[in-house]
């Protein structure tokens, strides 16, 4: 393919600093407004970096499925994501991360998540006895204290809801304050750009001790019982590497990187779709139909989710609608060729899954939340690539059938007690942070079904 020395085009920003403001400050807004104006590969500047973003489907695949050893995850490149997580699954690259994708596979096989369905469920009926008729809860730390739970019990084997509160205040201290980075910025000017003041860092540090102090006690504790509790902490510990035992810090980072992305992700999967479907009653009316005639009021099972298929377009459509993960980003670590364009070692390109999952033309009607799209009966073509938020290729999320099985399973549990309505005088806002949050929480009202 003929290759073009220039870059593609592009919002030109301010002198110096080119589109920081925007892309700092807004970036869902302005990397929609950018594919409108620009088209599907653009180039923004940030300072004297030029960053790619590639918004079409063949862009997804060329990075994640097709190219995959040509990249480095940007995780992995420093930052606050790899600050807090070390050289866990997320942050770490080449042989060692598949090294460490191979051992901690086994936890996820289908058979062994199945195991996990009972404690989905049954936490979820806890959360529910703890709410009222008619009352007000804020969502988000509803989910948070439930999603946290389920991941300590099933890979940990931890109950204590008190670890699940102290832990989740935590992770809100440590995402909430965390500088804001660019991808390739570092040193003294990513801090500027991070608009970090010093309290803000004292309490980053101050809430990632107190996650590392969690996480080796945890260590301690299994170490002095030296028992095998079946679990993924047990897996880790007994693995040796050559002759080598993996050392209390990478099973550190691997447990931190599980706990992290094993529940921010679907405690928003849960408040968005709940939004969603507060949002669009007929949606809801069909779902809690199909909940009524498969379940009859009963808890579910993992086998009543092939039973559930409009339960299954809901979340998949809510993925598409709301992606907790909202984008993606690569460094090439060799030249690259993207669209007749060649891009040199270092170039960091962005997919956005915000953008990509909401392109009139691959989509047609991608501003309505409607489930019936993914009814395979009706034909809709989605090329692959087009829909990624579970990303794609070698790194694709490793948590990804624990998730999809966790969201359907605390629906079915929750829709068929409750229909949460929202509460009035409040803003609902996506925040684009590690994952897509509501800016200021969501508070609903929980109205019994009938
Ligand atoms: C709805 C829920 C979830 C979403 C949307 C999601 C999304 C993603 C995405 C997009 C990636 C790829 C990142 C990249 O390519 O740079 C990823 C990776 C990962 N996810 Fe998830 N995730 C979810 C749930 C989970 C759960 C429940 C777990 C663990 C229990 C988990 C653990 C991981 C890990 C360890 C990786 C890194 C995999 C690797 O690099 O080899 N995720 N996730």
């Amino acid at each position: 393919m003929a290759t073009q020395a220039t870059l593609p085009p592009g919002p030109k920003g301010l002198p110096f600093i080119g589109n920081l403001l925007p892309f700092r400050n807004d970036p869902l807004h302005f990397m929609t407004a950018v594919q409108q104006r620009y088209g599907d590969l653009v180039s923004v500047r940030l300072l004297h970096h030029n960053v790619i973003c590639g918004f079409r489907p063949e862009h997804v695949r060329y990075c994640l499925m097709e190219h995959p050893r040509s990249f480095h995850s940007i995780q992995s490149q420093g930052g606050n994501l790899r600050n807090l997580l070390g050289e866990g699954l997320l942050t770490s690259e080449g042989d060692f991360h598949r090294q460490q994708r191979r051992l901690v596979q086994p936890a996820f096989h289908r058979q062994r998540i199945e195991q996990y369905a009972d404690t989905m469920v049954n936490y979820t009926l806890e959360t529910l006895e703890g709410w009222q008729a008619g009352c007000e809860v804020d969502m988000t730390s509803q989910m948070q204290q439930l999603t946290l739970r389920i991941i300590l019990k099933t890979m940990f084997n931890i109950e204590s809801r008190e670890q699940a509160v102290t832990l989740g205040r935590a992770f809100n201290t440590v995402i909430g304050q965390a500088p804001r980075r660019l991808p390739g910025v570092r040193g003294p000017l990513a801090r500027l750009i991070g608009n970090t003041t010093k309290e803000q860092m004292a309490r980053f540090e101050a809430g990632r001790a107190q996650l590392d102090a969690f996480v080796y006690t945890l260590i301690q504790q299994r170490h002095t019982d030296e028992q095998d509790q079946g679990d993924i902490l047990s897996m880790l510990m007994a693995t040796h590497e050559g002759d080598e035992s993996l050392s209390d810090r990478q099973i550190r980072d691997q447990v931190m990187t599980l706990i992290a992305a094993g529940h921010e992700t679907a405690q928003n999967s849960l408040c968005w779709t709940l939004y969603l479907l507060a949002q669009y009653p007929g949606v809801h009316e069909k779902l809690l139909a199909e909940l009524r005639t498969v379940l009859h009021g009963r808890a579910p099972t993992t086998k009543d989710l092939a039973q559930l298929p409009y339960l299954e377009w809901v979340m998949n459509e809510s993925w598409r609608v709301y992606p907790p993960a909202w984008r993606v980003g690569r460094q090439a670590i060799e030249p690259i060729e993207l669209d007749g364009y060649h891009f040199p070692a270092g170039t960091i390109v962005l997919l956005h899954q915000w953008v990509t999952h909401k392109i009139p033309e691959i989509w047609g009607d991608p501003e309505n939340f409607r489930p019936e799209r993914w009814d395979p009966t009706q034909n809709q073509k989605v090329p692959q690539g087009a829909y990624f938020p579970f990303g794609g290729g070698p790194r694709i999320c490793i948590g990804m059938p624990f998730a999809q099985m966790e969201v359907r399973l605390v629906l079915a549990t929750l829709l068929q007690h409750y229909n949460p309505r929202l509460a009035p005088n409040q803003q609902i806002v996506p925040l684009p942070r590690v994952t897509l949050r509501p800016r200021y929480g969501m508070r609903m009202i929980l109205q019994p079904v009938s």
